[in-house]
């Protein structure tokens, strides 16, 4: 019988483990499901990832600053944010083989019989659905009877909301102005999957923007615009994005109005990013729980008001995941196949490699000159000698590196040196003293290649 070939997603885990991408957490006890470590090159793609978003939120805006609360809050927290008792899926049990699935994604859950089959294909009765509280608990304080009930934030806006007045009045801000943080969040989800798509423990980029009542629906499409746009500016296939208003069914506890960012993954569109209108709810809700004044006086107008809020909430190991997804190329070329990955080269995890041509002649210690030149002027460097050179570009094409530098014999005596574009494949000879100039322009020239499909 012929062998099946592997569907897309099963080629880009099966890169992601082969090149230090991802790999199964605790793999050597057996592996924990749905749990994931990050490899030298993932840690990399995840870095970029998030400095990329930190610098379009963040550095290069004048009305948005930073924040790092904690994970663990006062639990009094969760109950005023609602979350001890709204932050639930719904689920149920399958009678026959004892899983437990969300209702409301039955099609994306697996039975666990097999051969594995949508739950209730098996022919075991599902129970009736029941709420199931996503957050993950924890003790606090070293005695068990003495400690008490704590929880792992689900989302890391709460810690921006407690924090609003501090942020506020330290750095002298007034609305609009944003308060923006990158960190770990918790979710028992009852069905992860799809790989990093969907875990239990992600790295979630949040922003809350504080502003007038009356100018958050103006707000509202800012934040869906600008968003969107991010993705498109590093590289994303605009024909595999779309935006998705919520009906009101659909809308969180807090949101007047939500509109996620999705990407049609070879799963199907899943949800990227969500953008909420939360009203004043959570600063309204904190402020009646503590009898904090939580309100901003405006002392031109005189008027005192609980801002608004609009919150863009991404996921950074989602978003990571997606850069990686739309990147993928096997490209056909006259002879044979080459896999690609064409990320942004803002995103790529080792932005240039440097290969002697030949492992003799000078050209190697040349070559390491090269590299620790490259290093210095802070471009994450790939230094590699062996094997036939065409073999070298390739394994640098399959995890994305934009700029291969070649030193051969030549560059000893006149300083020039090849530069071979990932993804034209086209050669430029640079002279050494020019290479950094030459890198930092072909990477903010970078444009998205038509891929070849
Ligand atoms: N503060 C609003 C909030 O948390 P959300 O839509 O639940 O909104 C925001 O989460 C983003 O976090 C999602 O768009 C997704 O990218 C990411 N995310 C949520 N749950 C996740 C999970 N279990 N695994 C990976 N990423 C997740």
């Amino acid at each position: 019988m012929a062998k099946k070939a592997p569907s897309l997603m099963e080629t880009i885990v099966s890169l992601c483990k082969r090149r230090g991408f991802i790999f199964q957490a605790s793999e050597i006890y057996g592996g924990m499901g749905n749990t994931y470590d990050y490899g030298p090159l993932g840690v990399e793609l995840m870095r970029r990832t998030k400095e990329a978003w930190w610098n379009s939120m963040v550095t290069e805006r004048a009305d948005v600053v930073g924040l790092d609360s904690a994970i663990i809050q006062h639990p009094k927290v969760w109950e005023t944010s609602g979350h001890v008792a709204g932050f639930s899926d719904p689920m149920v049990d399958c009678k026959k083989c004892k899983g437990r699935f969300r209702a409301d994604k039955l099609e994306d859950a697996r039975c666990l019989e097999r051969p594995s089959k949508q739950p209730g294909q098996c022919g075991g009765e599902l129970t009736e659905p029941r709420e199931f509280n996503l957050m993950f608990k924890t003790q606090v304080g070293a005695a068990e009877a003495t400690s008490s009930t704590a929880y792992l934030r689900p989302e890391t806006a709460q810690g921006i909301f407690l924090n609003f007045k501090n942020v506020m009045d330290s750095a002298r801000l007034k609305p609009p102005f944003g308060i923006a943080q990158i960190g770990k969040s918790f979710r028992n989800e009852i069905t992860p999957g799809n790989f990093v798509f969907r875990t239990r423990e992600f790295e979630q980029a949040e922003m809350e923007f504080f502003v007038h009542p009356d100018e958050d629906v103006k707000w509202y499409e800012y934040w869906k615009a600008k968003r969107f746009a991010w993705y498109t500016e590093y590289g994303v296939n605009p024909d595999k994005l779309r935006m998705r208003e919520h009906d009101q069914s659909e809308l969180a506890h807090y949101a007047k109005a939500t509109a996620d960012v999705e990407y049609e993954y070879p799963f199907g569109w899943g949800e990227l990013e969500g953008v909420a209108n939360r009203t004043d709810f959570d600063l309204k809700r904190h402020s009646e729980a503590t009898g904090e004044n939580l309100l901003y006086f405006d002392p031109q107008t005189k008027e005192k008001y609980t801002p608004y809020v609009i919150e863009p909430a991404g996921g950074m190991n989602r978003t990571a995941l997606t850069f990686m997804i739309d990147a993928y190329e096997e490209e056909q070329l006259e002879k044979d196949t080459r896999v690609v990955l064409h990320f942004h080269p803002e995103i790529a995890p080792i932005t240039a490699a440097v290969f002697p041509l030949v492992k003799k002649d000078g050209m190697p210690e040349k070559a390491q000159e090269v590299a620790a030149q490259l290093r210095k002027a802070r471009f994450t460097t790939f230094y590699d000698e062996k094997g036939a050179i065409g073999r070298r570009y390739r394994r640098q094409d399959e995890v994305g590196t934009p700029f291969c530098i070649t030193i051969d014999g030549d560059s000893l005596s006149d300083d020039v040196v090849t530069v071979r574009h990932r993804d034209s494949m086209e050669q430029d000879k640079v002279k050494i003293s020019e290479l950094v100039t030459f890198l930092i322009e072909a990477k903010s020239n970078w444009k998205r290649p038509e891929k070849k499909e």
